[in-house]
């Protein structure tokens, strides 16, 4: 397991899967404004790659986020778009609503860049987050990461198109937190 200071990453385990598809995915409006997609129900059984992971995809690698202390479970963390060649990625996180403005994301994001350019070598790291996420973007810059432009009116969300800001973070500039 990856270790932050007030979070863990590790494995999905099928009993996160019924509370990661009630309390994360069957929410229409955090699914809309998180996918870049539109939202759709996961039917209880289904593969769906939102829930289950599958080890030989190497472009992707998922994991649960749990509280280091107690273990419970907080939501999901994501290095996706893996490029080896390039050595960058982007990172995606989601926690579950009522654990959410506590710290957790903040510590996720580094846990992520842990994960990103010390386990994998990777040079950049991305993330793209809708430009009202004001947690996310808060989340990142926290960590070192970057504002490098505004892709306008990119995302079909709920009735209307909605900015999204696209942030990085390079090995070189990254603090990791003592
Ligand atoms: C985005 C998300 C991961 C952030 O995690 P979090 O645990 O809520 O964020 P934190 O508690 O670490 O807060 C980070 C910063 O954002 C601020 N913040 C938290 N919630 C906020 C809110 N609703 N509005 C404005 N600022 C907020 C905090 O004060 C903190 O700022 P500070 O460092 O200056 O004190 C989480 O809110 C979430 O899962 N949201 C829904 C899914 C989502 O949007 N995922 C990202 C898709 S790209």
């Amino acid at each position: 397991m990856l270790r932050g200071t007030k979070v863990g990453l590790r494995a999905r385990h099928d009993e996160d899967i019924p509370v990661l598809r009630t309390e994360l995915y069957d929410d229409v409006v955090n699914g809309s404004r998180a996918e870049s997609a539109a939202w759709r129900p996961i039917t209880p059984g289904s593969k769906d790659p939102r829930l289950f992971v599958d080890d030989t995809e190497p472009g992707r690698v998922p994991f649960s986020v749990v509280a280091l202390e107690g273990g419970t479970l907080l939501g999901t963390a994501t290095l996706w778009g893996i490029d080896n060649h390039s050595r960058s990625a982007h990172i995606g996180l989601g926690l579950l609503p009522a654990c959410r403005g506590q710290g957790y994301g903040t510590d996720v994001v580094a846990v992520l860049c842990h994960y990103g350019f010390v386990v994998r070598g990777l040079h950049r790291l991305q993330i793209e987050t809708l430009a009202d996420n004001h947690a996310m973007l808060r989340s990142a810059e926290r960590n070192g990461f970057v504002r490098e432009g505004v892709l306008r009116s990119s995302a079909w969300v709920m009735g209307e198109f909605l900015d999204e800001v696209l942030l990085g973070l390079l090995a070189q500039e990254w603090k990791p937190k003592a």
